[in-house]
């Protein structure tokens, strides 16, 4: 193969209303000392109830468009990873092509929970590769505030909504020098599925169903899980923890992140954190905290950049980046 992918823009959307760990204390039996101890959660978004995970897609897509200087036209793949999509069919991916007005090319979601995003970039990045696409929109949106069990205190403080997106080009590997996607590192393994999963859907209940979760089991899987895709991406590249300029990981714990950072012996300072305000966004929190630190100026074209997340599934990712 003869192509890459290089990222040309990232981009973000948080609905408007804002949840503080204060009012969630006021509804469960919770405090924000323990909120933030155990998690480093301050707040999260909450969308409104005319707000779909194809608006919030759409705006973030809109965003990294803007951002990569590209229009709707450009675009001819769309991968939309949600675990909260609008409707049972069609995709969300379709809802946000026909937002975006965009008739070309083809579109479709992903399904990968909190790792959502890294799959969905390493199929585009596939698509590309092989020449099926030319410029891909992968974007990762969630309302899981639908899915929470707002009684649940051990889950209902974790989560936000939101989204995220990238625009990706194939390039001929002669140009842009060694910026694109690198290397990625995918991994699923369903005997954990009852550690965090829905408790309802289309063939089995009939409901939309609650997020219940082993708190405690999903964190003691987390940081190993992590550690062994990140280590798979740098063997594939032969770069090392001291080669990153930014490690941006799926924003669940600040407890994980740090593990993670302290075991892939990654300095704190190279580590991009969003946990704090937006929460978990799942499939959205990767490219949400992309868009912040590449906006605020950290991220910068020719930065080797690390990813990764873990979730449901479970299901596990990384990827590294020349910016
Ligand atoms: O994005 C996908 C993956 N998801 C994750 O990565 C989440 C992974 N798990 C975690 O982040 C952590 O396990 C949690 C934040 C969910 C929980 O933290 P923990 O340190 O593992 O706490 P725990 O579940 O062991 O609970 C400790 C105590 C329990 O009380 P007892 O049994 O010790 O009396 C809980 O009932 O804290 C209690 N507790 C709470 N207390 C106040 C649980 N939730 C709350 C709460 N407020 N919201």
């Amino acid at each position: 193969m003869n192509k890459k992918s290089v990222v040309l823009g990232v981009g973000g959307y948080l609905p408007k209303k804002i949840l503080t760990n204060e009012e969630l204390a006021r509804r469960v039996d919770t405090s924000d000392e323990w909120i933030v101890q155990r998690t480093g959660i301050r707040q999260r978004h909450i969308a409104s109830e005319d707000e779909f995970t194809s608006d919030l897609a759409e705006k973030a897509a809109r965003d990294a468009l803007n951002n990569a200087g590209l229009s709707t036209n450009d675009i001819d793949l769309i991968i939309v990873a949600t675990a909260t999509p609008d409707m049972t069919f069609p995709s969300t991916a379709s809802l946000v092509q026909q937002k975006l007005g965009i008739t070309q090319g083809f579109a479709f979601d992903l399904q990968a929970v909190c790792s959502g995003f890294l799959f969905a970039l390493a199929t585009a990045d596939n698509y590309l590769k092989t020449g099926m696409a030319k410029r891909a929109l992968v974007i990762g949106a969630e309302t899981f505030s639908r899915i929470i069990d707002w009684n649940d205190r051990t889950t209902c403080v974790l989560f936000g909504d939101g989204a995220g997106a990238m625009v990706i080009e194939a390039t001929d590997v002669s140009e842009h020098g060694d910026r694109g996607v690198l290397a990625s590192s995918l991994r699923t393994d369903g005997r954990h599925w009852k550690k965090l999963y829905v408790d309802g859907g289309v063939s089995s209940t009939g409901t939309i169903g609650h997020l219940r979760m082993q708190g405690r089991e999903v964190f003691k899987h987390a940081v190993g899980m992590i550690f062994d895709v990140v280590e798979d991406v740098f063997e594939k590249t032969g770069f090392h923890g001291d080669d990153l300029d930014w490690f941006v990981p799926h924003q669940a714990n600040k407890r994980i992140i740090d593990g993670a950072g302290k075991k892939l012996k990654i300095a704190p300072q190279k580590v991009v954190v969003t946990v704090d305000i937006h929460a978990n966004t799942s499939a959205a929190s990767v490219p949400l905290a992309l868009a912040v630190a590449s906006k605020d100026g950290r991220i910068k074209q020719g930065d080797l950049v690390m990813l990764e997340a873990m979730g449901g599934g479970f299901t596990w990712g990384a990827s590294l980046i020349r910016w």
